[in-house]
């Protein structure tokens, strides 16, 4: 399946990611700027945050306590559709799913 990373400048990322795959690793494999993980995916850093398009935030597994606490304590404004990569594994559900990744990941 295929997933689009939106850096903060605009530029785009078309990455294949295969299904069960977090879309954090899928990134990093893919060198997309703007997705550091520092934690190697398991919700301890922060640093994998992306706000996911709306159209697919509905096809996401809910977010865990962890993810829910690490999200409050980032940099970047924190919205509705703010989601921490590493925790969203791949499905055929999620082709195409947009990404818009922050300015900072911190
Ligand atoms: Fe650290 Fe996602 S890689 S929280």
């Amino acid at each position: 399946s295929t997933a689009n990373f939106i850096e903060a400048d605009g530029t785009a990322h078309a990455v294949d990611v295969p299904d069960g795959e977090n879309l954090k690793q899928a990134a990093i494999d893919n060198l997309v700027p703007g997705i550091i993980g520092d934690c190697g995916g398991f919700a301890e850093c922060g640093t994998c945050h992306g706000y996911v398009d709306e159209a697919y935030v509905d096809r996401l597994p809910a977010p865990s306590e962890d993810e829910r606490l690490m999200l409050e304590g980032i940099l970047a404004p924190v919205e509705a559709n703010s989601r921490l990569t590493c925790q969203i594994p791949m499905t055929p559900q999620l082709d195409g799913i947009v990404v818009r990744l922050p300015e900072v990941q911190h």
